[in-house]
């Protein structure tokens, strides 16, 4: 009989292209629940061992030179789950700022944080504006959480926002184009991301960044979130570089 064994060539930071890397990278982390279900555990348990994939996935995006890192922590849907599991996660997210901070500090990563931010819970909140402050001056990745966040919720600010400015005569109708839609949405001064990778093996947006993805790259990995690590970013990255973006034109345009 013969057996055929495939085995998977790790992707290795020093494979890529340094000259290609993605100045921001936006990750849908998905897979918690069913990690945990897997392993015999409560869905919390899936939660919390998907922070350890979080520390692996930000120390490989420093690594490599990635400016910008945005994580989909937690999304205006969310809200909906059960009680329990989202005040779990609320904990959670406290346990980990305090935790990682130092080690943040220790890797040159600023934190700062995207959504309705005014509407988590205020230890949560104090605990994020603190670690935001001590993270400030430090010149590395910019690791980004998305919390209570939702691509529509942005764009709904945004528009609640230039209504007042046009009922004030502050804008003029006529000078509505998408670089003032921009401006008016929270998170402006964000880059759009080259790259969007989501894990745990379903095929959608889930309303993250949906203004900012019109041209982003999407990188859809089988691995549930507790067991990515950085060597599955590189391989996201290594696959982006092979890529030929074309924002519209043709190929012979883009040769040029
Ligand atoms: C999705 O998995 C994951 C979340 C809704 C929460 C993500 C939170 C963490 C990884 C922990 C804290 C994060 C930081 C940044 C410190 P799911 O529950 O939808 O999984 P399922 O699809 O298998 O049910």
């Amino acid at each position: 009989m013969i057996k055929i064994v495939i085995t998977e060539k790790k992707v290795d930071s020093k494979d890529l292209n340094s000259s290609k890397i993605p100045h921001h990278v936006a990750i849908i982390m998905d897979g918690n629940g069913r990690w945990a279900e897997l392993n015999g555990n409560d869905r919390i348990f899936g939660h919390r061992k998907g922070v350890e994939a979080v520390r692996s996935v930000v120390e490989g995006a420093g690594e490599i030179g990635i400016h910008y890192l945005t994580l989909y922590a937690f999304s205006t849907e969310n809200w909906n789950r059960p009680r329990e599991e989202v005040n779990a996660l609320m904990g959670l997210l406290v346990h980990a700022i305090l935790a990682e901070t130092e080690n943040l500090n220790k890797n040159n990563v600023s934190l700062r944080a995207i959504g309705d931010l005014k509407s988590m819970p205020a230890e949560v909140q104090e605990n994020l504006a603190a670690a935001i402050a001590k993270t400030a001056n430090n010149s590395g990745l910019r690791l980004v959480l998305a919390l209570s966040y939702s691509g529509r919720w942005e764009l709904v600010e945004a528009v609640k926002n230039m209504a007042d400015e046009l009922k004030n005569d502050k804008i003029d109708k006529s000078s509505i184009n998408e670089e003032l839609i921009g401006k008016y949405l929270p998170t402006f001064g964000l880059p759009d991301p080259e790259l969007l990778i989501r894990t745990g093996g379903e095929f959608r947006v889930s309303n993250f960044l949906l203004w900012q993805i019109a041209y982003t790259e999407l990188f859809f990995s089988q691995k549930l979130w507790p067991d990515y690590r950085k060597e599955d970013l590189f391989e996201a990255v290594n696959d982006f570089q092979k890529r030929e973006r074309r924002f519209g034109k043709t190929s012979e345009q883009i040769r040029i």
